[in-house]
């Protein structure tokens, strides 16, 4: 059994690695044999032979409820820490029993803190704007910290009048803030420094080696100012020390504005992205949405507090139409652990059915394929795939939009895929 290694935060991968799969529940093992396969097809087509991936089925879920009475067993979390890259399909949230979120307890014991969503249309998909081809930029948002910290106190509980008592005694200038005190819900929202910087770092990375050009930091600084606000500046202190070459900052630009004129500023500007050095920027969240919407080009890599990520991935993946096969990924960039997914749940209404379209989990494979420096085989999977949709075999979450799609099944779909790869 070989292993993936990481060692001084490099990967070491060898040609027969053993990955690590979660098939999940729902549709989940349907869209897993859909990956598999093609994944294999195109390995199998880019090496000849030379380099195969051994996948080995670990446990968590419904499944694994039903077998050992555990949603999230500790040997499955040992195994991805031990193997380094894994791969999982969509997991039931359970109810009760005091587990939140399967996927967010992975993200947090194993502290996977980005994740990475990449947005791009597909031609042929049906997108509810006029120019769906001018968004393909990437989100990085951060896994760990904000407001799903998961810390707090529903109204009327002990823990939570010890926390408004703490409030009332301690700071009443901000208890008397609380519109309606002896009833209110209270959360709480850490954002570190460390959190944001390294976040920001491994989207600075990210941008270098994928000569992308601009990173915009996306918050809500202008009303949150030690969180949201202090996201940003973090974000700019490290832009400016560990990348000071490499990148000019619009924060930089406005000093050089202020001392010299806008002029003179603009040069600055010219010429550092004449030297290609990638431009840093920041957008208040709510500009964000309406930017995307009006100016989809301008953005490129985005980096964000969790929660606004949260919901930037899901309307930007919106705005081409591709929410339903957008892939994704959780990364520590320092141990290099990473678990890529599909980012639709497990849809139960249409499991069994032959129906689901395996696409969010096949381009989260991609992704991991070109994790591993695979990338001969993941730019089969993405050109076959695009060959696909653009000649209108479609799932039916798609064909429905699409004037004179032919409908396939998630096999059939899986086979015309393959097939596209000759
Ligand atoms: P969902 O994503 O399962 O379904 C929303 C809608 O999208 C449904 O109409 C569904 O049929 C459709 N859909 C989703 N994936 C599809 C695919 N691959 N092909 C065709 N149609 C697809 O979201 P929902 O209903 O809110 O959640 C169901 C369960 O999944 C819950 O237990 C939830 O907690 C869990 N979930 C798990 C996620 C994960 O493991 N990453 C993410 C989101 C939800």
């Amino acid at each position: 059994m070989q292993k993936i290694k990481c060692e001084n935060n490099q990967l070491f991968v060898p040609d027969q690695p053993t990955i690590p799969f979660i098939p999940g529940d729902g549709i989940g093992p349907e869209v897993w044999e859909a990956t598999q396969a093609i994944v294999d097809a195109a390995v199998q087509k880019a090496y000849h032979g030379q380099k195969a991936i051994t996948w080995m089925e670990i446990a968590a879920g419904e499944k694994s409820a039903q077998n050992s009475g555990e949603w999230l067993p500790q040997a499955t979390l040992d195994t991805i820490r031990e193997y380094i890259v894994a791969i999982k399909g969509p997991l039931t949230t359970p109810v009760g029993g005091g587990i939140r979120s399967l996927n967010v307890t992975l993200r947090k014991t194993l502290d996977l803190f980005v994740c990475l969503r990449p947005i791009r249309w597909f031609e042929g998909v049906a997108a509810p704007v006029r120019e769906p081809q001018l968004i393909d930029l990437i989100i990085f948002r951060e896994n760990t910290e904000d407001l799903y910290a998961g810390i707090e106190y529903a109204a009327g509980t002990p823990e939570n009048q010890i926390m408004l008592d703490f409030f009332k005694e301690k700071f009443p200038k901000d208890f008397a803030k609380i519109r309606f005190p002896e009833n209110v819900g209270l959360g709480v929202k850490p954002i570190s420094k460390q959190g944001s910087e390294r976040l920001v770092r491994a989207a600075i990375n990210y941008a270098i080696k994928n000569h992308r050009k601009t990173v915009t930091l996306v918050h809500k600084g202008n009303i949150m100012k030690f969180t949201e606000g202090a996201f940003r500046n973090w974000g700019y202190d490290l832009a400016e020390s560990e990348f000071s070459s490499m990148v000019f900052t619009k924060r930089q630009w406005e000093t050089i504005k202020k001392e010299e004129g806008e002029a003179v500023a603009d040069e600055y500007k010219k010429e550092a992205l004449r030297n290609n050095k990638i431009w840093i920027n920041d957008v208040i969240t709510d500009a964000a949405f309406q930017q995307v919407l009006l100016y989809p080009a301008d953005f490129d890599v985005i980096a964000s507090t969790n929660l606004n990520g949260d919901y930037l991935s899901d309307a930007i993946a919106a705005q081409v139409g591709g929410i339903g096969i957008a892939p994704g990924a959780n990364i520590n960039m320092d141990t290099q652990v990473a678990i890529f997914e599909a980012t639709h749940g497990t849809a139960p209404a249409i499991a069994g059915k032959d129906i689901a379209n395996p696409s969010s989990l096949l381009l989260s494979a991609e992704m991991m394929l070109i994790y591993i420096g695979w990338t001969e085989a993941a730019e089969m999977i993405l050109s076959a795939l695009k060959k696909t949709i653009k000649q209108k075999f479609l799932t039916a979450d798609l064909a429905l939009y699409v004037p004179n799609a032919e409908l396939m099944g998630t096999k059939a779909f899986t086979e015309k895929i393959i097939k596209n790869m000759d």
